[in-house]
């Protein structure tokens, strides 16, 4: 095929999308937070810090609201917090990607901006069955791709792996790219595959860089590979993990494993496999790593086979706040809100609540794009419960609670009220062991992300509230709890001020 059809490609995407933008309603739309001018899109892709500028790439079908043959949709950054909308980067318009251009990474060489991704094939699609090639594409304006002449670059897949190899990840170490696949095998045993290359084009097999073991699922999606003070770090998306207790809750899982990674030897050495983020909605996360040697997470915020209700109005999908990673002493994975975010705010909003006891307690603050950072004392504690409300309605019947259980010491996000659709309520093991216990909160027009303990724990959620359901309340249950600190501050909407 020629390089014109994949141009018309391209196009008629964008003005599809120039088209649905306009039938769109705003209500749920986020202000802050990457989505498609409209339609939908799933897993960041290709997160990258090129020339200056981060670039973020997503799973995006530009022609509906609900998943189908799969474009790279863009959008770039000088900050990680103002994004601007870019044209559509790569359209399924080859015989090796017909069905869809799925996840992948990109690379920068020798000022080149490379994508490589998974060109996608149906060959029984009620069945599952397809044929899945690594192929890439490049550019010099960070905008407009072309595909590689000779793709696929790597079609041969392990005599024991099923259709199922893709998501490459990619980094470069010495003179060597590497990548990581997310595959199954016939057996239906998920794992992480490795090749390497000199020049992006020519591949060797090198093996499995880990796999399940235990209940870790028939198949991981989108891994990624990096070192994060001084360990490494595989991150990947399980699919086929069984619930246990408050343990791997949603549909699908994303989490990590923490190890040594000998290069030489081609080997990984690691633990047990943790969540990453423990709410409702966080699939498919990757990484970046940028000129200040921060590694940077975004997520895909959503769930597959979740009730969607943003799709009613020509839209569908987001992708998390930025992350800063880093590891703690035991080995577990911190995610922070990059500090960049702080340009976010503009207004501080008067917060005096001093303590909570067996009460809930309305503050002044109703407000959809807002942030709160709120330290509870552990000191003279003696509620079992406490927490904060977000999204509540003037008449009790719609609220979003974000709390501790003492008793069991979990942090809860409970949804049971959110508004339309979605339900549940998410739990996880907290820390309250120090003097304090910290919510730091980011809510948008339909999610809510808590960062506990200074990063510790997360949850990701989205939620579908009534507009006018705005208010934040403090609560505690059978006792009271002292507030050491609160703050809260009226976010701005990214997208509102670009027009
Ligand atoms: C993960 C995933 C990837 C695939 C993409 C398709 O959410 O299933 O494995 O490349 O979505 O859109």
């Amino acid at each position: 095929m020629t390089t014109l059809m994949t141009t018309d490609k391209i196009e008629q995407a964008n003005e599809a999308l120039q088209k649905a933008v306009q039938k769109m309603k705003k209500d749920w739309r986020l202000g802050y937070h990457i989505a498609a001018p409209a339609n939908w899109i799933n897993d960041p892709n290709g997160l990258v810090y090129f020339k200056g500028e981060y670039h973020a790439f997503y799973q995006h079908y530009p022609y509906g609201e609900s998943w189908g043959p799969m474009h790279w949709g863009h959008a770039k950054s000088k900050d990680l917090v103002h994004w601007e909308h870019l044209p559509v980067a790569l359209a399924p318009d080859h015989d090796y990607d017909r069905d869809g251009c799925f996840s992948g990474s990109a690379i920068v060489k020798d000022d080149t901006l490379y994508l490589i991704y998974t060109g996608h094939v149906w060959v029984d699609q009620p069945k599952d069955i397809a044929i899945q090639t690594q192929c890439i594409a490049s550019s010099t304006d960070g905008i407009h791709f072309t595909k590689y002449e000779n793709n696929p670059v790597i079609s041969e897949i392990p005599e024991d792996s099923t259709g199922h190899v893709r998501d490459p990840k990619i980094w470069q170490s010495g003179d060597t790219y590497h990548i990581v696949l997310g595959n199954r095998t016939k057996e239906d045993i998920g794992r992480v595959i490795h090749y390497t290359s000199k020049d992006l084009k020519n591949w060797t097999y090198e093996g499995v860089l880990a796999q399940n073991e235990s209940n870790l699922g028939y198949m991981w999606e989108c891994p990624d590979f990096f070192e994060l003070d001084g360990k490494h770090a595989l991150l990947f998306s399980p699919q086929g993990m069984e619930a246990e207790g408050d343990r791997y809750q949603n549909r699908y899982q994303t989490g990590y494993l923490i190890g040594t990674y000998n290069e030489v030897a081609d080997k990984f050495e690691h633990g047990e496999f943790e969540e990453m983020d423990y709410g409702h909605d966080f699939y498919a996360v990757q990484t970046l790593h940028d000129d200040q040697g921060r590694r940077i997470a975004i997520g895909w915020m959503d769930m597959w086979d979740s009730e969607m209700p943003t799709k009613e109005h020509g839209w569908c999908g987001a992708l998390t706040l930025p992350r800063e990673l880093s590891l703690s002493a035991d080995e577990k994975i911190i995610m922070k809100p990059v500090a960049e975010l702080e340009s976010l705010r503009t207004q501080e909003l008067p917060l005096n609540v001093a303590s909570v006891s067996d009460e809930v307690i309305k503050t002044d603050i109703n407000e959809e794009l807002l942030e709160l950072k709120v330290a509870f004392s552990l000191k003279n504690l003696t509620a079992k419960e406490f927490g904060i409300k977000v999204r509540c309605s003037e008449d009790g019947t719609e609220e979003t609670l974000i709390g501790i259980d003492v008793e069991t010491s979990k942090l809860v996000l409970d949804r049971e009220h959110s508004g339309k659709g979605v339900k549940g309520i998410r739990k996880t093991a907290i820390n309250l062991e120090g003097d304090t216990v910290t919510l730091h909160v980011f809510l948008d027009r339909s999610s809510v992300e808590v960062f506990a303990n200074d990063g510790a724990v997360t949850m990701t959620s989205r939620i579908y509230p009534k507009t006018t359901s705005l208010n934040v309340q403090f609560y505690a249950v059978n006792g009271k709890v002292d507030i050491a600190s609160a703050q809260a501050w009226k976010l701005a909407d990214i997208w509102e001020s670009q027009k």
